[in-house]
C-alpha cells in the first residue's frame, strides 16, 4: 500500500494511503479527542464532534476522523478554532453527563477524565445547564454492570456486539432521548447476550463496566 507522508502539529509523519488523519495521529503517538471513531468501521459517525483539526489551506476546521491523509498535509491539532469546536462540543456532552468520578467505577480509566486533561476543562464545567437523564441502571447481568445515564452513544458497543454476530444492541429513540439498549429493551440477564464483555472492553466510561 502506498504510504504518505505529512506533517502534524509539526512532526513529520507516514501514514498509509487510505488512513484517516485521526487514526494517522493516534498511530504517531500525536493524540486528538475522540469518542465515536471505531477503526474498522469503513463509515465514521462522526457524532461526537470531538476531533476537529485545522489543515493549512483548509477555510474550516475539519473532524481527523473523516479526512484522509493527502501527501505534504500540513495539520494543527491545537489551533484556536478547532479548540473553540472541540471544547463546545465536550462542554456540550458534560452537561448531560453525571459527573461523580469519585463514586464511578471507570474512575482513571476513563476517556472523559483524559479529554478534560488534554483540552484544558474541567469536568464539572458549568457551561451549559446541566440536564441529566434518570434511567435505571441494569445490574442484572452476571458479568457487568450498564448505567445508560454514563453512556455518551459513541456507539462502540453497538458496533463490536454486531461484530461478536449476534446485533443484540442498538439505539433506541432520537435527541435527547436516544439511548443504547437491547433487542427489545430486555434486561440483559433475562436477554439472548452472549456475556462475551467486549462492550465493557470498549466503553470509553462508565456506562459498561465489570462487577
Ligand atoms: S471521533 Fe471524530 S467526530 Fe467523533
Amino acid at each position: 500500500m502506498k504510504t504518505i507522508s505529512l506533517t502534524i502539529d509539526g512532526k513529520e509523519i507516514t501514514a498509509r494511503e487510505g488512513d484517516s488523519l485521526l487514526w494517522a495521529a493516534l498511530d504517531n503517538g500525536i493524540y486528538i479527542p475522540n469518542l465515536c471513531a471505531i477503526r474498522d468501521k469503513t463509515e465514521p459517525s462522526a457524532s461526537c464532534r470531538l476531533c476537529f483539526v485545522e489543515v493549512e489551506g483548509y477555510r474550516q476546521p475539519v473532524t481527523a476522523c473523516t479526512e484522509p491523509v493527502r501527501e505534504g498535509m500540513v495539520v494543527n491539532t491545537k489551533g484556536p478554532e478547532a479548540l473553540r469546536l472541540a471544547c463546545t462540543a465536550f462542554e456540550l456532552l458534560l452537561a448531560t453527563h453525571p459527573v461523580d468520578c469519585a463514586h464511578c467505577l471507570a474512575n482513571r480509566n476513563c476517556e472523559l477524565q483524559n479529554i478534560a486533561a488534554h483540552l484544558g476543562i474541567k469536568l464539572k464545567t458549568d457551561r451549559f445547564k446541566k440536564i441529566l437523564r434518570e434511567l435505571p441502571v441494569d445490574d442484572s447481568s452476571p458479568l457487568f454492570i450498564y448505567d445508560p445515564n454514563k453512556c455518551v452513544l459513541c456507539g462502540r458497543c453497538v458496533w463490536v456486539c454486531q461484530q461478536q454476530g449476534t446485533g443484540f444492541l442498538g439505539f433506541a429513540h432520537r435527541g435527547f432521548e436516544r439511548v443504547v439498549t437491547t433487542f427489545g429493551d430486555e434486561p440483559f440477564g433475562e436477554s439472548e447476550c452472549l456475556e462475551c464483555g467486549e462492550c465493557v472492553n470498549v466503553c470509553p466510561t462508565g456506562a459498561f463496566v465489570l462487577k
